[in-house]
């Protein structure tokens, strides 16, 4: 079996939750895309991961994990990760390989995407600053380094000066303590796998791919430019492991509101008041940066695109418990602009001009009331696809199926 769950929003959907909670069923969590941008939090009860790049498999069961080519990984914060589990009492060592094939994060990448960001100005995406687009960018400048450079050090110290040399001609950024890097590399390299080796492992396994982000941060198919360096879409599987995987399932993960971080167009965002009550509701606030996040009512029209581009099989709705309690609910069904109805049009970008019609529940509270299985009922309808599981709490195994 061979199961893709991803993000149908702009990320924070709940995905590190919901992949643990799956992941007992498969014997692989493979993450395919994104870096340490990405911060999947997973609350067992007597105690909580954020993940950033170890894969959200269940750490007290026998799920191993992989990190595919399409992962850019910061040496640093992977080496932390795996500390900090260890400190906790899961020595993961044995249960983690990364492909050789993976690019690495530099100090130059980090520095580069907060300069990038300042040029912005008020154009600026609101990145992360985790170095990922320009780790993308440099894999395509075919300047990048990958973990398999690592094995022979004198073309190392060539191509660390070749980037040295560019970064100081392009964009007057120094940098030359590659040792730091080197010492890093040396504490994870044992976990390092070929691409071919690892394939024929997940080829007989049941695997459940991680995505990262959320459908609508495709860096081709999202909020473009608003969006990730990376294609958080299904289609990532295959191009975050460089070879063709025949996907059984592919499971959409969304709030029962939705979130942004960062900049770029939101046609339901709440402003004032009523964006602070559910930022305050549902804790909304960045797990990487701790930014608060931008949140509105459930946009359909955006759902209905995310479903479409992702050949979306079944959903999984989050965060509906945050909702209990409100008086009413509202669902953004329809875009307008200029007055005209309008479907979504081709280029996402063009959305920030929407004014949204919405349709409105009568508030639920708890998930057992019939107004809170209407909603679900009108969701479902209105996309054609199947809400399989409801998270009923930040706990893992708090599902209803
Ligand atoms: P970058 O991925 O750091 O380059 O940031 C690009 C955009 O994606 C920014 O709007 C970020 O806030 C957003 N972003 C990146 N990673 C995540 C995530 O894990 N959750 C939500 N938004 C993210």
């Amino acid at each position: 079996m061979k199961t893709v769950c991803f993000g149908l929003q702009w990320g924070d959907e709940g995905k590190g939750k919901v992949t643990t909670y799956l992941s007992k069923e498969y014997d692989y969590v493979v993450r395919y895309s994104g870096g340490s941008n990405a911060g999947h939090t997973v609350e067992y009860g007597d105690f909580k991961l954020v993940h950033h790049l170890v894969p959200s498999f269940d750490v007290r069961k026998g799920v191993k994990g992989y990190i595919s080519n399409g992962v850019v990984v910061d040496l640093n914060v992977i080496d932390k990760e795996i500390e900090e589990l260890k400190r906790i009492g899961f020595d993961i060592s044995s249960k983690l390989n990364i492909s050789a094939f993976a690019h690495v994060v530099l100090p130059v990448h980090k520095i580069l995407d907060e300069k990038m960001e300042l040029v912005k100005g008020d154009k600026a995406v609101g990145t992360t600053k985790r170095g990922i687009g320009p780790t993308y960018a440099d894999r395509v400048h075919r300047i990048g380094i990958r973990l398999a450079d690592f094995e022979d050090k004198y073309l190392l110290a060539e191509k660390f000066s070749t980037i040295n040399k560019i970064y100081k001609e392009l964009y007057d950024i120094e940098w030359n303590n590659y040792n730091s890097v080197i010492e890093q590399y040396d504490r994870i390299s044992k976990l390092i796998i070929s691409p071919l080796e690892m394939k024929k492992d997940l080829e007989n396994s049941n695997v459940l791919f991680e995505g990262t982000q959320g459908v609508l941060l495709d860096v081709d198919m999202g909020t473009y430019p608003y969006v990730t360096g990376t294609f958080c879409n299904t289609t990532g599987v295959e191009s975050g492991l460089g070879y063709k995987i025949n996907l059984d399932k592919r499971i959409g993960i969304f709030k029962a509101y939705i979130t942004r971080v960062g900049e770029g167009p939101f046609p339901t965002e709440l402003f004032g008041d009523e964006g602070e009550i559910l930022r305050q509701a549902g804790k909304e606030f960045g797990a990487t940066t701790g930014r608060p996040r931008r949140c509105g009512w459930l946009d359909l029209p955006l759902l209905k695109y995310a479903i479409e581009i992702s050949g979306c099989d079944e959903m999984i709705m989050t965060k509906a418990d945050v909702l209990a309690g409100m008086e009413k609910i509202k669902v953004g069904v329809r875009y307008a602009i200029n007055g005209k109805k309008i479907e979504m049009p081709y280029n996402l970008s063009k959305i920030d001009k929407a004014q949204v019609e919405y349709a409105e529940f009568k508030g639920w509270n708890s998930l057992e009331d019939k107004e809170f299985q209407k909603f679900v009922e009108f969701i479902e309808s209105e996309t054609g696809v199947k809400i399989t599981y409801i998270s009923t709490g930040a706990k893992v195994d708090q599902v209803l199926t």
